[in-house]
């Protein structure tokens, strides 16, 4: 599994990861604004294991060896992402970064991807723009969010807002001090 910066062209395979698992849906155009404002914050996960290395050697008369031929198995398969950007106007006039989406899919939760791709983003998001703070929504009814941004990676909860989702649901508010990557 590889954790590597989000390139223009992994957009499609981030997007459908993104319909698979969240009910918060971007036109293409969304996530280019992303990936060309601030190329070095948002993050994909890749299933490299997938790319089995089909290599079909076929010899020819005088044994030469062909060019290998690529099989549909060989593609790199995105599984999961972190979309990230910098807060452009910030009300509070300090400088941080925001979390728009993150998401990985069902059959590779539990291997500790968000986790990797939240910290390679919040380590951007501070080299890169001095960011102070991260800021980001979760529904209140996301446990398993919840628990990765609070327990595990140490986001503190800083109010409720009401009704923020499209279906009436209120958000936590959250944010995390990046000081600790001084
Ligand atoms: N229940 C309880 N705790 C959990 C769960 C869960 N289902 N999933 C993760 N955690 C916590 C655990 O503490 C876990 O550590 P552990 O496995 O050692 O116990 C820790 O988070 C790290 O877990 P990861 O393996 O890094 O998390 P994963 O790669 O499975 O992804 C995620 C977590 C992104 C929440 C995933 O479940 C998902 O894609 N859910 C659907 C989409 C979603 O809710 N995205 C977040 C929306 S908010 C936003 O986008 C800003």
């Amino acid at each position: 599994m590889d954790i590597r910066l989000m390139r223009p062209s992994d957009i499609p395979q981030v997007q459908q990861t993104n319909i698979t698992n969240l009910p918060e849906n971007y036109f293409v155009k969304y996530y280019m604004y992303h990936a060309l404002s601030w190329p070095q914050l948002s993050y994909v996960a890749v299933d490299v294991g997938r790319a089995v290395l089909v290599v079909l050697f076929s010899f020819n008369k005088t044994l030469q060896v062909s060019r290998p031929k690529k099989t549909p198995y060989d593609a790199p398969k995105v599984v999961g992402y972190v979309l990230a950007k910098m807060e452009e106007d910030p009300a509070d006039g300090v400088q941080h970064g925001h979390i728009t989406s993150l998401s990985v899919m069902r059959t590779h939760r539990r291997l500790g991807l968000a986790e990797k791709l939240m910290r390679q983003s919040q380590r951007a998001m501070f080299e890169t723009y001095n960011a102070v703070y991260v800021s980001l929504h979760v529904r209140v009814s996301n446990i398993a969010a919840l628990a990765l941004y609070r327990d595990t990676l140490g986001f503190k909860v800083g109010g409720i807002e009401a009704k923020y989702y499209a279906d009436g649901e209120d958000a936590y508010s959250m944010r995390m001090d990046l000081d600790y990557l001084r």
